[in-house]
């Protein structure tokens, strides 16, 4: 071993530069590691001259701490660097951010939950379009021709057919016109539930909308009666508002049924008094419609109802204002 070895060593050590951890491992392995260089140099000193044996030593240990201390600082800096170029991108320590998955609108809830109560009463699901001709819309459902609910304060009309008005189109203005088609199309015992969109051509309050939501039912056998359709009603409502609900059932009229009843439920919000609040209208089918869909009324009888999807959900939830269903403001919509 001569002075000019270990000289060469030291310059190559010093000189040493490791650009990932691998490298650094290298380093390790060819002058510090058990068989490395250092190690098999110190392990000579033994066999050398003995005036020589003292600067090996010296030299040796000098290389030694010199490798050992440029491994520690370059393992060092490495570590340094992976770690900023990690903050740069995210702290992979901390706990993932939770992402807004959304929920289902509150009217969607809602129905839902009517739907469920119908299927366990029995109750099969149909449904019809929204752009409704006037005899499906009216004229089956025993509107004479000049019913004020044809008035265009109402309605809207999309498409007028002055040879046919039969033909005229209308957006629905209730669910009732899917009773007539699916009393055309299935025999009794028919008991099903038409959920859907229904227009409105009204003034806009904190009550009505220009477009909102129906539940229609319709229960057509031999011998169906009036208590059953009470009983039905409040069932409905125990079940949808909790048995506590105040309710009560007013006599009322609609074209298509007699006699005929509206459903109100007590309405408290904390920004609103108490007050009563129409969810539905309701009767015994009329034999005019039995008979504008081939029924014979002396055979048949059968109920109906039609439910508002909105103001049900006001009650539930505690809305004061119909108009909220319609904006989209999401600090209303991530309540539910
Ligand atoms: N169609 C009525 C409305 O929109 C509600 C209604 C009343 C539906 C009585 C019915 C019924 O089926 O029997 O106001």
């Amino acid at each position: 071993m001569k002075k000019s070895d270990i000289q060469e060593l030291i310059q190559k050590i010093e000189s040493f530069n490791a650009k990932s951890h691998e490298d650094l491992e290298q380093f390790r392995l060819k002058y510090l590691s058990r068989k490395g260089r250092i190690p098999e140099l110190l392990a000579k000193i033994g066999q050398a001259a003995k005036e020589d044996r003292a600067w090996m030593g010296q030299q040796l240990n000098k290389l030694k701490q010199l490798a050992n201390h440029k491994f520690e600082t370059l393992q060092e800096e490495l570590t340094e660097s992976q770690a900023s170029s990690f903050n740069a991108r995210e702290d992979i320590t901390l706990p993932p951010a939770a992402r807004d998955i959304g929920s289902y609108h509150p009217l969607t809830q809602t129905l839902q939950e009517m739907k469920s109560v119908f299927f366990r009463m029995g109750y099969t699901i149909a449904d019809g379009p929204e752009l409704e001709d006037d005899f499906h819309n009216f004229t089956a459902l025993n509107f004479p021709p000049e019913h004020p609910a044809r008035d265009m304060q109402d309605t809207f009309f999309i498409r007028k057919d002055e040879e046919n008005p039969a033909n005229d189109q209308v957006l629905r203005t209730h669910t009732s016109p899917v009773q007539i088609r699916l009393m055309k199309q299935e025999k009794p015992p028919i008991r099903a539930i038409m959920p859907g969109r229904v227009y409105r051509n009204e003034s806009i309050t904190a009550k009505s909308y220009c477009l909102f939501h129906q539940v229609e039912g319709l229960y057509v056998d031999k011998g169906v009666n009036f208590a059953e359709l009470k009983q039905t009603l409040i069932s409905f409502a125990e079940q949808v508002f909790g048995k506590g609900i105040k309710y009560r059932m007013r006599p009322s009229f609609f074209p298509f049924t007699e006699p005929s009843l509206e459903m109100d439920i007590w309405w408290e919000t904390e920004t609103r008094e108490g007050q009563w609040m129409e969810i539905l209208g309701a009767g015994m089918v009329h034999p005019n419609v039995l008979r504008a869909v081939g029924l014979d009324p002396e055979v048949y009888s059968g109920f109906a109802f039609g439910m508002g999807v909105e103001r049900i959900t006001m009650q539930r939830y505690g809305i004061d204002d119909i108009r909220l269903f319609y904006d989209n403001d999401v600090r209303f919509l991530e309540q539910f």
